[in-house]
């Protein structure tokens, strides 16, 4: 059984603009006013992204892992799912949060302008560390996924990464 064609593409779209959101967040300092913009604006739209794809997921019946995978392997694979999701969640709401509450508006590509929910710099500085800390995390979590899907398609030899492809 394959994961279903919409699956698959909101999988990669949102995998290929994480990654990047994740080096550019890392390089932007001193870049000028547009990157910070384009940055807040594809949080934005991944935080948008992230909700079609739970509706997605809640309404497709998504592949088990093989019979033959050991019980401990398949508790960690759910718990890292479970933490990239979560990862999807914290890294944007938390760049809205600390950006909103240091009094400044969300842009979205230009379109349209989120004003700022209010003024309250200790929170705004709360979700700013929230926003530094969770990335190292998110990449941890995402080295062990993606070593994942390479220990099962090179070493296990089975479906896993193709279900995906
Ligand atoms: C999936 C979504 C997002 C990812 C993966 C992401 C990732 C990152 C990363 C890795 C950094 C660098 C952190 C550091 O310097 O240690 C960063 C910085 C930043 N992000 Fe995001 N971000 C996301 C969404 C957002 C959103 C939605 C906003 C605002 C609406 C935002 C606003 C910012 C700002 C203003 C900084 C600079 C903070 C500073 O250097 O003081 N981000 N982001
Ligand atoms: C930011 C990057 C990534 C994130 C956040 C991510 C997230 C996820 C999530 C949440 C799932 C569970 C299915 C779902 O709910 O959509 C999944 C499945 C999967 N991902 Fe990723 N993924 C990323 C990158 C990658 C990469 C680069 C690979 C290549 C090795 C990969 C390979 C797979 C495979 C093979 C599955 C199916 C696993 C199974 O059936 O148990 N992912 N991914």
């Amino acid at each position: 059984m394959q994961y279903n064609l919409k699956s698959k593409l909101i999988h990669w779209v949102m995998s290929v603009m994480i990654i990047t959101m994740l080096f550019i967040g890392y390089f932007m300092k001193g870049m000028p006013e547009l990157v910070y913009n384009l940055h807040k604006s594809t949080g934005m739209l991944l935080l948008g992204l992230l909700c079609i794809r739970l509706v997605v997921r809640l309404k497709s019946k998504y592949p088990e892992l093989p019979e033959s995978t050991p019980k401990i392997v398949k508790i960690v694979a759910k718990a890292n799912v479970l933490g990239l999701y979560l990862a999807m969640f914290i890294m944007p709401l938390s760049g809205f949060l600390m950006s909103t509450l240091a009094g400044r508006s969300v842009p979205f590509f230009g379109l349209f302008e989120i004003s700022s929910l209010a003024t309250y710099k200790p929170l705004a500085y709360t979700f700013h560390e929230i926003h530094e800390i969770c990335p190292i995390i998110f990449i941890a979590l995402i080295a062990a996924h993606i070593a994942g899907g390479l220990f099962h398609h090179f070493i296990l030899k089975d479906n896993v990464l193709r279900k995906m492809l």
